[in-house]
């Protein structure tokens, strides 16, 4: 099964793809994250990428593009996969459609924007791993610790409240036009997510049938 979220930044994308990647057993692909660890080892891809990044602002499509297509050209996602953050733009989807590539599902979590900063100022991410915490909704059992690998849980430079401003202006410009794109392909479920991660869980693993 190849499925998309969409949602605000903080609407609980990366949340969400876990438990269903623990439940079908196909791989999380979240472009933000693989373009994070471009930028920690200093790669070509990761130099275009840092000042979009810190500014909330997308990375080009020609440079995600091409990383999303090495990415599903890889073992693991034979079986499906959950993209997390991608497409994020009209021609990103579009990029999609002409690889030939089949979406099953587009699952938007829809999350009101008062309710973003208070989630992403909270959120804390381990440096090492990626594992994702909130200091009040899902602390790690020690605290600044990841419970998985024992890496800093660290504030992401992009969760400073102007760029999260910023990142949910790209957000409504130039992403949430894709629910239509889908809607009109008959793909397209809408979820709220203001409820507790567990809850939006069982809506989201509904829409799927999963
Ligand atoms: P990316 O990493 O994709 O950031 P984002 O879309 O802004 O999304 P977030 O990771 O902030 O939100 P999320 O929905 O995953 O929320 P989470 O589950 O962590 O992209 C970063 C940057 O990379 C972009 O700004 C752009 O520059 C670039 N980029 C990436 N992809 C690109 C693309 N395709 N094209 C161009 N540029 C691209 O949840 C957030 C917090 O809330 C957590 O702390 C969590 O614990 C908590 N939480 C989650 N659910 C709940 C709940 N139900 N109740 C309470 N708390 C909750
Ligand atoms: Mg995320």
């Amino acid at each position: 099964m190849n499925l998309i979220l969409l949602g605000a930044p903080g609407a609980g994308k990366g949340t969400q793809a876990e438990v269903i990647s623990e439940k079908l057993g196909i791989p999380q692909i979240s472009t933000g994250n693989i373009l994070r660890e471009a930028v920690k080892n200093g790669t070509e891809c990761g130099l275009k990428a840092k000042s979009f990044m810190e500014s909330g602002a997308l990375v080009p499509d020609e440079v995600v593009i091409g990383i999303l297509k090495d990415r599903i050209a890889e073992d693991d996602c034979k079986n499906g996969y959950i993209l997390d953050g991608f497409p994020r733009t009209v021609p990103q989807a579009e990029a999609l459609e002409n690889m030939g590539i089949n979406i099953d599902k587009v699952v938007s979590i829809d999350v009101p924007d008062e309710v973003i900063q208070g989630r992403l100022s909270g959120r804390r991410v381990c440096e090492k791993c990626g594992a994702s915490y909130h200091i009040q909704f899902n602390p790690p059992k020690k605290e600044g610790i990841c419970d998985k690998c024992g890496g800093n849980a660290v504030q992401r430079k992009d969760d400073a409240p102007e760029t999260v401003i910023e990142r949910l202006r790209t957000y409504h410009e130039q992403t949430a036009p894709l629910a239509d794109f889908y809607d009109k392909r008959g793909k397209l479920v809408r979820v709220e997510g203001q409820e507790e991660v567990k809850d939006t869980s069982k809506k989201v693993l509904a829409a799927i049938n999963a």
